[in-house]
């Protein structure tokens, strides 16, 4: 490799070289290297560009946020990093920078090899003296341990406003980068008192910052108070409160002039469909958090369902009240049963009980499309497979324990609380578990470390190890953390 022909620099990037195939399909769609002409030459740049590129490697031509990793032919260097800050990525913490090694080890392999420590440039000044390590966030939330307590609200209240305002405008990055932001903070043990004490954080860019200094200085964000002013932004919020209503929806209606509920339902051109008209008829209600006690009392009554059906079922409380949340929008349940393939009735039999129990308000029932020859599945954030159900459940007062939290003037006896279930078959229980736990941050990090840093793609219904080419096992949701080489955090650590 050293001995690297003379290739003229590339004019038009899309004229094949001498010596290599035409550019191949980018084959690696997560990795996107920036090789640093510094001490490595302009021809030898050109030469390892066109070889990468050949093997479907994506190769930028300039340092951008796009970029993940940075090759250096330097393998320390100061003046690397200082280099590297002069251009304004919005995060340079979570770009890999990375010596020759791990390109050629790339290169050799035939795809990109994951990160180690021997192939890392570290960020030493030359007479730097010798700190104790300081144990560094990492920019995965599965390698975070987030309880509920958040010292930081404050600003994560304000990030959420912005990624909110991105989604609603469609742009994703944006959006990432603030809810990213936001879990980081959530995770530390005490409040940002000042934006130097950020330093060291991953995932926090300028836009970030500047926030965060803004909300040190007066109290508040002037951009968040802009967005939340917004009639637009308002509007979109309130629409999509229902249930039902995605920002698709709810970016329609406005478009369309309207403003309020009563406009939307005075509007003769629009269908509601059946989830919307629950939605609308119990707004009130599934609005409202609902709180532990009232998911306990849900429980019983799913519990009573689900065994009454069938004797030795499995019921086990998911989502956000798994991770000790003392309020959700909703209630989450997975049941399952020892023998395998007797849990594709099973929803539809406790739909059925609970309906002729009359407490039931709503059901929209999924069945099961999982076929396990179709995996794995490359899809990130794509739904799972299995049976489900999204409820509307009547929970009567006598059932909670110390009765309904009531809003003032309602006499009612009885609140409607939202419920769902999943039901996988018994040998997914695992993979389930993890994924409906939540949050959903810890799960996108979850996979994004598995992809990345594991060549292994997961999801809810499986762990895949590309290398190996097979499906790893699992029955506990510790034996997945263990398959990923990541310390078990415990549910109630979760809450990136
Ligand atoms: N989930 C999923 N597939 C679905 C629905 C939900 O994998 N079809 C996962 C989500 O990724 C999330 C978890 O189930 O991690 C719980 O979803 P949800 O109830 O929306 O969120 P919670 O974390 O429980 O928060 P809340 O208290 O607001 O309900
Ligand atoms: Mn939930
Ligand atoms: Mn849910």
């Amino acid at each position: 490799m050293s001995q690297a022909p003379v290739a003229p620099r590339p004019k038009k990037r899309s004229k094949p070289e001498a010596g290599f195939s035409r550019r191949e399909e980018a084959r690696f769609q997560d990795v996107r290297i920036f090789l640093v002409e510094r001490k490595m030459g302009r021809s030898r740049r050109s030469f390892l560009t066109q070889l990468a590129r050949s093997k479907g490697f994506i190769v930028e031509d300039i340092l951008s946020d796009a970029v993940t990793h940075v090759v250096s032919e330097n393998s320390q260097s100061s003046s690397l990093w200082a280099w590297l800050k002069g251009f304004s990525l919005s995060d340079p913490s979570t770009v890999n920078v990375v010596d020759i090694s791990w390109f050629t080890d790339s290169m050799r392999e035939g795809r990109p090899v994951a990160v180690e420590t021997r192939h890392l440039i570290q960020d030493i000044l030359p007479e730097a003296p010798k700190a104790a390590p300081v144990n560094k966030v990492s920019q995965y939330a599965c390698q975070r341990r987030t309880t509920t307590e958040n010292y930081n609200k404050i600003f994560t209240d304000a990030f959420e406003v912005l990624a909110e305002n991105y989604e609603f405008n469609d742009i994703e990055g944006r959006c990432l980068a603030f809810r990213r932001a936001a879990s980081v903070l959530k995770s530390l043990p005490s409040a940002v008192q000042c934006v130097e004490a950020t330093q060291d954080l991953p995932c926090l860019g300028e836009h970030t910052k500047a926030v965060m200094k803004e909300i040190l200085q007066y109290g508040r964000s002037f951009e968040v108070e802009k967005i939340l002013s917004d009639l637009r932004c308002q509007t979109l919020k309130l629409f999509t409160s229902v249930f039902g209503v995605g920002p698709k929806t709810a970016e329609k209606w406005y478009r369309r002039g309207l403003r309020s509920f009563s406009d939307v339902l005075a509007e003769p051109s629009i269908h509601l469909n059946r989830m919307q008209q629950s939605g609308f008829l119990h707004y009130g209600d599934i609005s409202r958090a609902v709180s532990k006690a009232e998911a306990q009392a849900v429980g019983n009554i799913i519990d009573e369902a689900v065994h009454v059906i069938t004797p030795n079922a499995i019921l086990a409380l998911t989502g956000g009240f798994r991770r000790g949340k003392d309020f959700g929008h909703d209630v989450d349940f997975i049941v399952t049963t020892p023998e395998l393939g007797q849990e594709e009735s099973l929803l539809i039999d406790v739909i059925d009980y609970l309906k002729k129990q009359g407490l039931l308000l709503f059901t929209d029932h999924q069945a099961s499309t999982f076929d396990i020859s179709k995996l794995p599945s490359h899809k990130f954030e794509a739904m799972d497979h299995f049976a489900k159900c999204f409820l509307i459940l009547r929970l009567e007062s006598s059932q909670v324990e110390g009765g309904l939290q009531r809003s003032e003037g309602d006499s009612r006896n009885w609140r409607a609380v939202r419920v769902d279930l999943v039901s996988p078959p018994m040998d997914r229980y695992a993979f389930t578990q993890l994924g409906w736990t939540g949050s959903r941050m810890f799960e996108r990090d979850l996979r994004r470390f598995a992809r990345l840093e594991r060549q292994m793609l997961l999801d809810n219904h499986a762990l895949y190890d590309k290398t190996k080419k097979e499906f790893l096992t699992a029955t506990t949701e510790k034996d997945i953390f263990d398959h990923l080489g990541l310390e078990y955090i415990e549910p109630w650590q979760r809450n990136a």
